[in-house]
């Protein structure tokens, strides 16, 4: 059996927040993921923006807020179910995350997604738009 590439110890994967990790797609663009706990040991990897405002990241290098069970974005209060990524609260209400295949196997969460490659645990080097603050934004 594939058991993919080993990202990180299960243990390493907060039980109250996320782990960052880079992962690069088909195009050979970085993309971060955050790995968050779910039932049973289990662990998913969610693509890290909010649907309502797709710059906006759900953890910004120190952990998400997670709030019963739930992702929680910082900018206007959405909440994300783990096991799912629906959004069931918020903005963008409805709207669930993009997923990463992960699989937990000897104490580790490996990746199993053919469309995408491992790079590193944390941050992305790409380059971010700074000129963009979302806290300046006007209305939703
Ligand atoms: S940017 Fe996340 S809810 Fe608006």
């Amino acid at each position: 059996m594939d058991t993919g590439t080993r990202m990180a110890a299960v243990a390493d994967v907060p039980t109250d927040s996320s782990l960052l990790v880079t992962l690069r797609n088909a195009a050979g663009e970085e993309v971060e993921f955050l790995l968050v706990r779910t039932g049973g040991g289990d662990v998913s990897a969610w693509r890290n923006e909010c649907p309502h405002w797709t710059d906006v990241r759900l953890d910004a290098g120190d952990g998400a807020t997670m709030r019963n069970d739930a992702l929680v974005c910082g900018t206007h209060g959405a909440t994300f179910d783990c096991e799912s990524g629906y959004c069931d609260f918020g903005p963008p209400e409805g709207a669930t995350l993009d997923a990463a295949e992960v699989a937990v196997a000897d104490g580790a969460v490996h990746l199993v997604d053919d469309g995408y490659d491992f790079v590193r645990v944390g941050e992305s080097d790409a380059e971010r738009d700074l000129s963009t603050n979302p806290g300046e934004r006007l209305g939703f």
